[in-house]
């Protein structure tokens, strides 16, 4: 197709408020890293009601909470006891209440993250499981095998769970448990009715609270298709998963069961929503996540996965758009969230590859990097790739502090640190440092205990150099990062219109400019020389040096 017009006659957003999700602007909060209200080392939910002026002084229209639920946070609360509460260290189901009724006075919309490929050891369901033995209907309902040997005594097969290490671990009977994650997150089986029961209960529980709408965990994972003889590892690995046919990952059976969701989201008013997490192997099978009788949108990770690079840029933006216009979805744009390298980071680093590690779906730090960082670029590019980003039609996911243009902790010590994908993985400099790097509490003055994130300190040690990044501090200066985004924010609800844009030549293939229906536009110039705009052109947003866009710098221009 040509990427001239794209996406074009999808509705604009306003319009209908059961289209709300389709070009908000989503904030996620990872609760226990956001703000401290009580004092003891985790951020809680009473911590983000208190912070409601300041995420509607940001501009978003939604927030999206990462698990806040009852855990032994053996992977950050992705590990959940009981998906109908909020863990005590939290908080309470009050709490909840009342900071859903905070954001929704300040017109902030709510979503909530759904785990339903597992949950954690300590659930009600794996304990029954455990106790009920071999051959029991508990146990039908999590995906439990015998082992190989006279007594079961080896693993059914040879996995590797994604955070490294053996994916099958026993119980003590001869049968062994698969788990995708941690040893802590056993895998439901969704073959088993109770397993569609409870999720829908979860479901209508929270919508029923007021949330609207959900994040769905490894949306990908949860249908699987295990046969008597397991295959090996390798076997697995060599498998095509772009058929629907895998025995583990983005089988066609999977949308059965968010069709089954669709229906539950519309008995609300408006619907509610969703969006998928889900790394599959092309944009075609990502799509299917997105239609509007299944989830109805699934994050797009490409942008988060390329470098800072026009043609890359471009090539996912105008691919994406023309995915979502065929499934009636809206595109979704990510740089940064709880499992990757925060996106400064990412830039300011040299080969890119070189210094990152690929483990499951997240990019890490490898080794140590931290004096091959250029820092300043490294902010330089990730404000001009979220200003390009905050233009595009679709909605905009933002991970807290990006709009501080804060930084990864790379130089946390391994006894502070938290993430599974750290302990688990064999070698630090093949496997990664883990993501507790982008979970570091936020800064919220410049001095005093923890930065302001709490009285009691953070839980993961913050560096001096957050002073510089603080929400107090980054106030009082116009030109930072937090105003830049709170400006961007404000004149992208202005100048909100159609799904669509218009590529404009540009003559330089490292400068990339688009129009939207309106007029609206962006210019970003990834180069490293200024490029001159026409006489007369005068950015609402970004300042022009002698009358051209510096080099790494994105601005907006008016219709
Ligand atoms: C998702 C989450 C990640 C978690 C994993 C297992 O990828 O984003 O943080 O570790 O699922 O639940």
């Amino acid at each position: 197709m040509t990427d001239a017009v794209l996406a074009a006659g999808v509705p604009v957003l306003g319009s209908d408020d059961a289209a709300w999700w389709r070009q908000a602007v989503v904030y996620q909060v990872y609760p226990r890293s956001f703000a401290d209200s009580n004092g003891d080392g985790l951020g809680d939910i009473r911590g983000v009601t208190d912070k409601a002026d300041y995420l509607a002084g940001l501009g978003v229209d939604a927030v999206w909470l990462s698990p806040f639920y009852p855990s032994a946070l053996a992977d950050g609360g992705y590990d959940v006891d009981d998906y109908r509460n909020v863990d005590p260290r939290l908080g309470t189901l009050d709490d909840f209440d009342d900071m859903v009724a905070a954001l929704h006075e300040r017109g902030i919309k709510v979503i909530v993250d759904i785990v339903p490929n597992h949950s954690s050891d300590r659930h009600e369901m794996f304990r029954a499981a455990l106790a009920a033995g071999k051959g029991s209907p508990e146990r039908d309902r999590y995906i439990f095998r015998d082992g190989l040997g006279e007594n079961g005594e080896r693993p059914p097969a040879d996995w590797a769970s994604i955070f490294g290490g053996p994916a099958w671990e026993p119980v003590g009977d001869g049968q062994w448990y698969f788990h995708h994650f941690a040893t802590e997150q056993p895998d439901f089986n969704w073959d088993n009715p109770d397993v569609h029961a409870e999720f829908l209960h979860t479901l209508r529980f929270w919508s029923d609270r007021g949330v609207d709408g959900f994040r769905i965990d490894v949306a990908h994972g949860l249908s699987k298709d295990l046969p008597a003889v397991l295959p090996s590892q390798a076997e697995l690995d060599a498998m095509d998963t772009t058929d629907g046919r895998h025995p583990l990952w983005d089988r066609d059976a999977v949308h059965e069961i968010y069709r089954e969701w669709r229906r539950v989201f519309d008995e609300y008013d408006p619907p509610r929503i969703a969006v998928a997490e889900a790394w599959v192997a092309t944009p075609e099978r990502r799509a299917k996540y997105a239609t509007p009788d299944g989830l109805g949108q699934a994050f797009n990770f490409d942008l988060l996965e390329a470098d800072f690079d026009a043609a890359q840029f471009r090539h996912i933006v105008t691919d994406n758009l023309a995915q979502s216009a065929a499934t009636g979805s809206s595109s979704t744009w990510v740089l940064s969230n709880h499992d990757v390298v925060r996106h400064a980071t990412r830039y300011g680093l040299p080969p890119r590859r070189g210094s990152l590690a690929k483990q499951g779906s997240a990019w890490i730090l490898a080794g140590a990097p931290a004096d091959q960082i250029d820092l300043a670029r490294g902010s330089r590019q990730a404000l001009a790739a979220s200003l390009f980003l905050l233009g595009l039609p679709g909605s905009a996911y933002l991970y807290q502090g990006e709009e501080l243009g804060l930084h990864e902790v790379g130089d946390i010590k391994a006894e502070d640190r938290q993430d599974p994908a750290f302990f688990r993985g064999a070698d630090p400099e093949r496997d990664g440092l883990g993501r507790d790097g982008c979970r570091v509490p936020l800064p919220w003055t410049g001095t005093g205990s923890s930065f302001g994130f709490g009285a009691a300190g953070a839980h993961i040690p913050q560096p001096d150099w957050f002073a510089g990044y603080a929400v107090d501090v980054e106030d009082a200066d116009p030109a930072s990062s937090l105003n830049t985004y709170r400006r961007a924010l404000a004149l992208r609800h202005e100048l909100q219109t159609g799904e669509s844009l218009e590529w404009r030549e540009t003559g330089r293939d490292d400068v990339l400019r688009f129009v939207r229906p309106n007029g609206w536009q962006v210019v970003t110039n990834f180069g490293t020389e200024p490029f001159a705009l026409a006489e007369g052109e005068a950015p609402v947003l970004g300042e022009l040096v002698d009358g051209a866009v510096p080099a790494e710098t994105t601005v907006w221009l008016r219709g």
